[in-house]
């Protein structure tokens, strides 16, 4: 449906359109016209979700800052996991990851050449030498903030150090590239750039996502791309940027077993470093880290 210049805008402002979104609409198309892949309205958040999103982003951050210290050789992944989960509740939010699609615990933990969506479990004692991304996403009012980080467990070799430094190269990079009217493919490009130059790979079948509003959203967050390639950012978008580095090759698979821990397939290590961030007017903020 077409809005009239005098409706009120779609973003819920409660302004006049044409006082409104109408000149990025127009913008906008303006891109599609010249064949760039455009976003659609429901992936432009409003100023109220954006000002939801930022807030559960903060909690995200603060629940990642409060389990740090107890990421050290000897701890379960499960004991970390019930800390996440109390903490998360203390601070009035509901663990994403509970429940959804079926996954039975709050958080990820993936060690070494787990590439991501690891389960906790009593069973899984961190020990010195390993690498471990753990990955968190936090429901706040409704609003979303998903982000990981890694840590590296006691003497880990320079290698696997460098793999992880690496990764969270690519990831500020790409933010980096990350523009108002640019496109995700300036992003992806400079992401695998950076970590084949490093004699990494980039994993393909597994990206990033729109998030906030929802968990995993439009669009689909690749971190390999092509130069003015891909969707156009544009501002009031929110989603995640994600990149999972390989010190092997690229490929992965999935545990037919579990259903949901995603290996390398030549068993070398993986990291990954997750925030969620919003394109603003000038550039990006970056919402959960
Ligand atoms: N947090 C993960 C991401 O970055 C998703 C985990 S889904 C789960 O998208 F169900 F495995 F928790
Ligand atoms: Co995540
Ligand atoms: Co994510």
């Amino acid at each position: 449906m077409k809005i009239g210049r005098n409706d009120k805008c779609w973003c819920g402002s409660g302004k006049k359109y044409k006082q409104c979104h109408m000149s990025f609409d127009n913008r906008i198309k303006d891109y599609r016209s010249r064949g760039y892949q455009v976003p659609n309205h429901s992936m432009i958040r409003t100023a109220e979700q954006i000002e939801g999103i930022r807030e559960a982003g903060k909690k995200n951050t603060m629940v990642l800052d409060y389990i740090t210290p107890f990421v050290k050789e000897g701890v379960s992944t499960g004991e970390l996991d019930r800390l996440i989960e109390n903490y998360t509740r203390e601070i009035g939010c509901i663990p994403a990851c509970l429940g959804y699609q079926g996954y039975p615990k709050t958080v990820c933990i993936s060690i070494d050449e787990v590439v991501c969506h690891g389960i906790p479990s009593d069973d899984r004692i961190l020990e010195s030498g390993q690498i471990v991304n753990v990955d968190c996403t936090t429901i706040y009012n409704g609003y979303y903030g998903d982000a990981s980080r890694m840590f590296c467990i006691g003497d880990v070799s320079e290698e696997k150090r460098k793999l992880v430094r690496v990764t969270k190269e690519c990831l500020d990079l790409a933010v980096e590239a990350t523009k108002p009217w640019g496109t995700m493919g300036d992003m992806g490009y400079v992401c695998n750039k950076h970590a084949v130059e490093n004699g990494f790979t980039i994993v393909r079948e597994i990206g990033g996502h729109g998030c906030g509003v929802h968990f995993h959203e439009d669009p689909w967050v690749n971190h390999i791309g092509q130069p003015d390639q891909g969707i156009l950012f544009v501002p009031g978008m929110t989603f995640t940027i994600e990149p999972m580095v390989n010190m092997g090759k690229a490929d992965v698979y999935e545990d037919e077993k579990d259903g949901w821990t995603i290996r390398t397939v030549d068993g070398q290590p993986s990291a990954q470093w997750e925030y969620t961030l919003l394109v603003t007017e000038d550039g990006t903020e970056i919402l959960s880290y």
